[in-house]
């Protein structure tokens, strides 16, 4: 399975935080916001990682993570001229992905939760069709809505409807098999110009091919996507963080922990940033028998 983050878009909404740098590269408490995204692929065991963001922001995000050598990953960069829609990212990917199945982020998604690694680790091993994860929400008509039956089954899948049958909202987390680059040229622009993730899930959809998976209410699913979700993704961390002293989405934890990197690399990464309490928390992790 390959990953790719999807770190574009104007971010006009965070205007002017957004008019020089990229919402991925603004804070969420301690880190770059682009390293929760990171982290979760990075949780479902993908190593290999397509980056795209806009011209003016991937040399900036690759000064930030390099070619991910340094967490035992190989990262690379593509750049989207323009906002043309989500689903652009298979078609910008295309040689990248070439013929393996793919999870997609969104670089202003943040998920955390018990066992998340186990669930993504799941939807990491998908070989045909697309998996999508819900989250109920309080204002699902911000989002793309899915209606699921019964049995659990997907019954329709609708972009920010103006009357939501359900209050299910689908996150920004996508699996896809190998057909996605061949159904994402099929896609026509929406009303707005774009090309639309729920068109391309909704062709999964009617081939029968579409589960969704949900994440329940113990969840936490945040985005970064305006002022006030910025500031409340940032408290969130900031108070679990502080509650446990353990930290979420630290990219450098989670390559050791899963295996990316040894305790020697690990070693090395904290001596880069001794003087930090990044640092410091590198050597603990390292240095701590018990494994959380
Ligand atoms: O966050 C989940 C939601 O993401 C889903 O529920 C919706 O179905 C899906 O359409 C999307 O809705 P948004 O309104 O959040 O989409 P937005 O245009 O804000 O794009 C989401 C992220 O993707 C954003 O961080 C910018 C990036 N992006 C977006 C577009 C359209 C790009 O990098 N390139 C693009 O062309």
């Amino acid at each position: 399975m390959k990953g790719i983050l999807l770190a574009g878009g104007s971010g006009s909404r965070l205007y002017p935080l957004t008019q020089s740098i990229s919402k991925q590269l603004l804070p969420v408490y301690d880190k770059p916001t682009i390293y929760y995204p990171l982290s979760t692929l990075m949780l479902a065991g993908i190593r290999d990682i397509l980056i795209i963001s806009t011209p003016r922001d991937v040399p900036l995000i690759e000064a930030l993570l390099g070619n991910g050598e340094r967490l035992g990953l190989r990262l690379s960069y593509a750049a989207q001229a323009r906002p043309e829609g989500i689903p652009q990212a298979f078609l910008l990917g295309e040689k990248f992905i070439g013929d393996s199945p793919v999870c997609l982020v969104l670089g202003d998604n943040i998920f955390y939760g018990n066992e998340l690694g186990e669930i993504l680790k799941k939807g990491a091993q998908l070989k045909s069709g697309a998996q999508i994860f819900a989250y109920y929400v309080n204002d699902p008509e911000n989002f793309g809505v899915v209606e699921i039956g019964a049995d659990g089954k997907v019954l329709r899948l609708t972009e920010k409807p103006k009357e939501p049958a359900s209050n299910w909202a689908v996150t920004g987390l996508y699996f896809y098999d190998s057909q996605v680059v061949r159904l994402t040229r099929t896609l026509q622009p929406s009303a707005r110009g774009e090309l639309e993730i729920t068109d391309l899930n909704n062709l999964y959809l009617h081939g029968d091919q579409l589960s969704v998976r949900l994440f329940g209410r113990g969840f936490a699913w945040l985005d970064t996507g305006n002022h006030d979700s910025l500031l409340t993704s940032a408290q969130f961390v900031q108070t679990i963080e502080k509650r446990q002293g353990l930290k979420i989405a630290c990219i450098e934890e989670i390559a050791f922990r899963q295996g990316f990197i040894d305790a020697e690399k690990m070693r090395e990464l904290a001596a880069e940033l001794s003087s930090t309490t990044y640092g410091a928390y590198l050597l603990r992790v390292v240095q701590e028998t018990v494994r959380w």
